[in-house]
């Protein structure tokens, strides 16, 4: 049985905050964000939007998109590092709002969230447990950005995307890779709000309930981990770089693109950037970028795409599949 994607969509707030808005806030500038990043603007959630909320609109986008009725999904996944509440789960809201009886649970890998997400789900349709299985990443990042951190806030936006998995006529997936570096767990880390420190007066104050990153590490951590990454779903189908017709990559820094483009040796354009509209939206920036691609006629029914991630864990991962639509 072939798995693959039978639907997409995606969804972003409408408040808009560009690099120059920014400024006004921190001590930074266009010029600097935009040569260091590539980003100029970001979405930013209305103070009554919640992660589940933008999750919802994308998901039932993706439905519409499948042409399927929304009771015949059976699980919800939602990949997020914003989760409306340390409990209960993204997932179960969602699964509320479209009003439907379906198995939901959330998966944390930050930005690679959507990744293991998707192979989670492929894995679910695969085993005959389920049939359609609705995959989302959502994100308000900037409920977890320092708004006092230049370092940071300059890079994230928020968003959501989804897609519909499930039975597919022609194509779909070919290869996943998972990988995970505990060892850097404090590169990307909201140090309070969990178990380990509480979230009181005192970390509050300190600002530890915000996203800390150290950028460096992160940026020498996703060039190393991102091609050895896309290798090993390439070996896998004893493919090379040339045979894959778009790449979707995780949506940080247009640098980092660069850096991977030239590295096998590929064209620009063969890579789908959209991360001067959004920002850094973590686990919505892949489904964000398959949904926009999709929509602009960027894929056609054959061609085989890679999805790479890369983020906090450290973790790390991409799928390989043939586009089925
Ligand atoms: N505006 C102006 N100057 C700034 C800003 C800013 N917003 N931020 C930092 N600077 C200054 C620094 O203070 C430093 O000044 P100094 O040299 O006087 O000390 C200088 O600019 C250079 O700072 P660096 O941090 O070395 O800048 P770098 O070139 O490394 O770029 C960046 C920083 C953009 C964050 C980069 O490291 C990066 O993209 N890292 C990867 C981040 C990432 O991809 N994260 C993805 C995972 S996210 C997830 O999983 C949720």
């Amino acid at each position: 049985m072939r798995v693959g994607i039978m639907g997409t969509g995606s969804y972003v707030p409408e408040r808009i905050l560009t690099n120059n808005d920014l400024a006004k806030i921190v001590d930074t500038n266009d010029e600097w964000i935009t040569t260091r990043t590539g980003i100029r603007e970001r979405r930013i959630a209305s103070d009554d939007e919640a992660t589940s909320d933008l999750a919802f609109k994308a998901a039932e986008k993706a439905i519409i998109d499948a042409g399927i009725d929304k009771n015949e999904i059976e699980l919800i996944i939602v990949a997020t590092m914003t989760q409306d509440h340390l409990t209960p789960s993204t997932a179960a809201l969602v699964q509320d709002k479209l009003g439907i009886k379906a198995a939901a649970f959330d998966v944390s890998a930050a930005c690679t969230g959507f990744i293991y997400g998707f192979t989670a789900g492929y894995s679910f349709i695969k085993a005959g447990i389920y049939k359609k299985v609705l995959v989302i990443g959502a994100e308000t990042m900037s409920r977890v950005t320092d708004w006092e951190d230049r370092g940071t806030c300059i890079l994230f936006g928020d968003g959501a995307g989804a897609v519909v998995l499930g039975e597919v006529e022609t194509g779909g997936f070919l290869a996943s890779h998972l990988a995970a570096d505990g060892s850097g767990a404090c590169e990307l880390i909201v140090p309070a709000g969990g178990s380990r420190k509480a979230a009181t007066a005192e970390t509050i104050e300190n600002r530890e309930v915000y996203l800390k990153m150290n950028g460096r590490e992160v940026f020498k951590f996703a060039v190393k981990a991102f091609p050895e990454s896309v290798e090993n779903v390439l070996t896998q189908q004893n493919l090379t770089a040339d045979d894959i017709d778009i790449f979707i990559p995780h949506q940080a820094n247009v640098r980092i693109i660069e850096a991977i483009a030239k590295r096998f040796k590929q064209p620009l354009d063969k890579f789908f950037v959209n991360l001067h509209k959004y920002g850094n939206t973590s686990g919505a920036s892949i489904p964000i970028a398959l949904d926009e691609a999709s929509k602009e006629g960027r894929f056609k029914k054959g061609d085989k795409i890679v999805a790479t991630g890369f983020g906090g864990g450290l973790t790390y991962g991409s799928i390989l599949f043939e586009w089925s639509k």
